[in-house]
């Protein structure tokens, strides 16, 4: 049998591809704007679904805690400073001075938020919720995380769509 694996280890492993393109993306200069760019388009077609997913999948799951209500609770509003800091940096352009702060105030943002996930989040949910239930977890996450990839790339096709 195929082994799956639990959400956790799943989420985890998506957080080092999210810093590995965050690192390459704050070495950028506003001489390598396409590089910027495209890096950038990388990094939210994984960082969105992620948060996403995570909202819909294990958060509804958490909250049913009482000792996790207030971690959870705080990574709900961190997911939302994040997505406000992408939204500015997409309209930023990426040839500014400005768009370098920008992004490591969201970079700084983005690994608090995931060294609480990684380190006070998932270990104590891990308690509570383990074993064959973060197996299915994990399940669900894919397919859900898949959904919001497709609708995050049909959401950029008609954008591209209305620029032509
Ligand atoms: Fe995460
Ligand atoms: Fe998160």
């Amino acid at each position: 049998m195929m082994r799956v694996q639990d959400i956790y280890s799943k989420l985890m492993e998506e957080h080092k591809e999210v810093e590995k393109i965050m690192k390459e993306i704050d070495s950028t200069t506003e001489r390598g704007v396409k590089t910027r760019e495209n890096l950038f388009m990388e990094l939210r077609e994984h960082i969105v679904p992620h948060m996403k997913s995570e909202e819909k999948v294990l958060y509804p799951v958490l909250l049913e805690h009482k000792e996790l209500k207030e971690l959870t609770f705080e990574g709900f509003e961190e997911h939302d400073v994040a997505i406000g800091l992408l939204r500015q940096l997409d309209l930023t352009p990426k040839s500014s001075e400005k768009w370098h702060a920008k992004f490591s105030v969201f970079m700084e943002n983005v690994l608090h938020h995931v060294d609480e996930e990684e380190n006070q989040l998932f270990p104590k949910a891990r308690k509570v919720v383990d074993g064959d239930v973060s197996k299915k977890l994990s399940e669900s996450y894919e397919k859900e995380e898949e959904r919001q990839k497709n609708s995050l790339i049909r959401r950029f096709e008609r954008k591209v769509r209305a620029a032509v």
